[in-house]
């Protein structure tokens, strides 16, 4: 199809250097097996397991990417990987030229588990990553910005609540606005709606594409919804099943923005894409089934 570039050998790179902001070269990771002698007399030996193998991938500055792929090919151990959360077995992830081997402040990680605090409050919980990046700040300067972006998500009225006392919805927002108060130039996101109901989830959509027509950060996000990454992409990555899952295909997502729903979903290569999304994740997860029944 004309609106997508095949990834030949998983490798989708880019000729300009001065474009490019994150840089993923034969990026692989093996989880080790456990092969001692006393995992071998219980029984509980195993072999090492190649989770992901010879990533190649070009992001640009300003770019939403989002990630889809089977179950457990290994999506989450890409994105920790560029984190630095995670350390690639072998291969090499760049960052503006520089090498990724620890979290930075230059990048902001919103989860799917959302990862609060239990015992802060919402401004605490944000403040607490402020001060840890910016420790050097006045206190008002971080009182203002935890403000802006508890604002910025819609959660004002909401300051001095703890994460129980929160719906699913509330705590995501917590997340993302925890992620955003560090002003790092790159959003990774793990199925951020992931655990949220549909209604919750589209809202929150839309508060995403709000928030990122504003920033204009580059953004990876990892979704199971192929609306969802249709409605927020410039690109999608298409992963392969595991064990050593690759980049199958990425497809280049024409919508003009600003976005919204409606107006995506009436564009004349929405379906084409949607199908293609649909046929990529029918397959893969269809190999996953036939490896698993397999005598
Ligand atoms: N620490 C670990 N040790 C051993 N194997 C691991 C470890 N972490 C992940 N794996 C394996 O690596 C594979 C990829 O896992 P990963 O969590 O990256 O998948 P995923 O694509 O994010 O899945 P999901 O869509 O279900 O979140 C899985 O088979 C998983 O069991
Ligand atoms: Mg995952």
């Amino acid at each position: 199809m004309n609106s997508s570039f095949s990834a030949q050998n998983s490798s989708v790179t880019i000729d300009n250097a001065d474009e490019v902001q994150i840089s993923l070269r034969h990026v692989s990771k093996i989880f080790p097996g456990r092969s001692g002698w006393l995992n071998k007399i219980t029984g509980q030996a195993s072999s090492d397991f190649i989770a992901i193998e010879d990533i190649n991938l070009d992001i640009e500055h300003n770019t939403f990417v989002s990630i889809i792929g089977p179950s457990g090919c290994g999506k989450s151990t890409l994105l920790n990987i560029i984190a630095g959360l995670s350390s690639a077995t072998s291969g090499e992830v760049k960052i503006n030229g520089q090498i990724v081997n620890k979290p930075g402040p230059d990048r902001g990680m919103v989860f799917q588990s959302y990862a609060l605090m239990p015992w802060m409050t919402v401004e605490d919980n944000i403040k607490f990553a402020v001060e840890t990046v910016y420790p050097k700040i006045s206190v008002q300067q971080q009182q203002r910005i935890v403000k802006e972006n508890i604002q910025l998500v819609g959660l004002t009225g909401a300051e001095k609540k703890r994460p129980h006392e929160l719906s699913g919805g509330m705590r995501q927002r917590v997340g993302i606005a925890r992620a955003l108060a560090i002003n790092p130039q790159i959003l990774l996101m793990d199925e951020p709606f992931g655990a949220l109901d549909a209604l919750t989830r589209g809202f929150l959509q839309e508060e995403i594409e709000r928030i990122w027509e504003q920033q204009r950060k580059t953004a990876i996000m990892i979704t199971h919804s192929i609306d969802e990454a249709l409605l927020l992409s410039d690109r999608i990555v298409m992963m392969t099943k595991g064990p050593a899952a690759r980049i199958d295909e990425v497809l280049e997502v024409p919508f003009p923005r600003p976005r919204d729903r409606t107006k995506v979903e009436h564009h004349p290569a929405y379906l084409e894409l949607k199908q293609e999304m649909e046929a990529h994740l029918y397959r893969e997860t269809r190999a996953v089934e036939a490896a698993r029944i397999k005598p």
